[in-house]
């Protein structure tokens, strides 16, 4: 992916919370202020019109990385540039709503991202009034023209959000995020609370959407076939740091992280009776108590003495040039 213009770059990433009990609490109980890196120093660059896909295990950061990214969430330390600006610098107003304008964010659950008492035809017109993007005599033939572009009817525009089934009301969380004609989205499983078979159509949709707009996508998503389907580059999150980087196919084909490989063999399988069985290796840490040195060791069948002490430093691997965080990997 190397010598294409990134049209979104993280540089050096990180979130912290402050997770301490109220002041009072910790005086009687003497105990120290908690803080919960949930993102640690974390690196990557989206070239325009294509997918970076995040995956990981619940509370490795994802989502707290996608907030990040669209703007939502401030981070702790580092940088989130769209062609190459600062977007946590941008102090004049008119040119923060222009860029905002150009990134969109499509979230899990579309029962709690559309307004329950707004008819259709309003949540999908609603970015275009916010950011007054042409008159209101106009909306209602762009909205008609939203609707039809996700797979459904100019009339579904009369209705309300309860009307529809889960399928349909990601179509249109999917047109409300078009209204802006944005050009970067971060879609945070997105179609994980759907059955598979309307998940692959959702997706489908995303993907017809990408090609005819030029899209670029984050996509956040534990599934790894979902991952497998949609992305073009893969960063594999264990408690908030990206532990490999690759291609899709070298990752798949080639995964080098132990975390990687343990995420591939944990993929639901088919077992002799036709039942779909999970293998789970080991507890997921505390991430207010990182273990230290890599924060994988005590899961890790091939942890040394070394990866207690000492924090594995990121390095590229194999032809495809991975990035991969551990002192082992070949
Ligand atoms: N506002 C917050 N205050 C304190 N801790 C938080 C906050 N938001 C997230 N966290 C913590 O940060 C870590 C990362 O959370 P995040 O929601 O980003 O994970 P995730 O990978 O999206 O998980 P999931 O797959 O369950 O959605 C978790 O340990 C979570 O408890
Ligand atoms: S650094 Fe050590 S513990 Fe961490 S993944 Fe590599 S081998 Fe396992
Ligand atoms: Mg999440």
């Amino acid at each position: 992916m190397t010598g294409e213009t990134p049209l979104i770059s993280a540089r050096k990433l990180g979130a912290v919370f402050d997770v301490s009990k109220p002041w009072l609490n910790r005086l009687l109980a003497a105990e120290e202020k908690k803080f919960l890196t949930a993102v640690d120093t974390v690196d990557f660059e989206i070239p325009k019109g294509k997918t970076f896909a995040l995956v990981g295990e619940s509370g490795s950061g994802k989502s707290t990385i996608g907030r990040m990214i669209v703007g939502l969430q401030k981070p702790t330390t580092g940088e989130v540039l769209i062609d190459g600006e600062d977007l946590f610098s941008i102090k004049d107003q008119k040119h923060l709503l222009s860029v905002r304008r150009r990134i969109q964010m499509i979230f899990q659950s579309p029962y709690a991202s559309l307004n329950p008492r707004w008819r259709v035809k309003h949540i999908i017109g609603e970015p275009i009034r916010a950011f007054e993007l042409m008159p209101a005599s106009e909306i209602g033939k762009r909205v008609e023209e939203l609707l039809d572009q996700v797979g459904l009817a100019k009339s579904d525009g009369e209705k309300f959000p309860h009307e529809f089934s889960g399928g349909q009301r990601q179509r249109i969380a999917i047109a409300r995020a078009l209204a802006s004609n944005p050009e970067f989205i971060v879609c945070d499983e997105p179609t994980s609370a759907l059955d598979v078979s309307v998940q692959s159509q959702v997706l489908n949709l995303m993907k017809t959407l990408q090609r005819e707009l030029g899209l670029t996508y984050l996509f956040i998503s534990h599934d790894l076939s979902v991952i497998r389907y949609m992305a073009d580059q893969i960063g594999v999150l264990y408690l908030g740091r990206l532990v490999e980087v690759a291609d899709r196919d070298t990752l798949f084909d080639n995964p080098h992280h132990p975390y990687t490989r343990m995420l591939m063999d944990a993929a639901p399988h088919i077992d002799a009776f036709g039942r779909t069985a999970e293998i789970v290796s080991g507890e997921i840490p505390d991430p207010i108590n990182k273990p230290s040195g890599c924060s994988f060791h005590p899961r890790c069948a091939l942890a040394e003495d070394r990866c207690q002490q000492e924090r594995p430093a990121v390095r590229e691997l194999g032809a495809e040039k991975a990035h991969v965080a551990c002192h082992l990997s070949v």
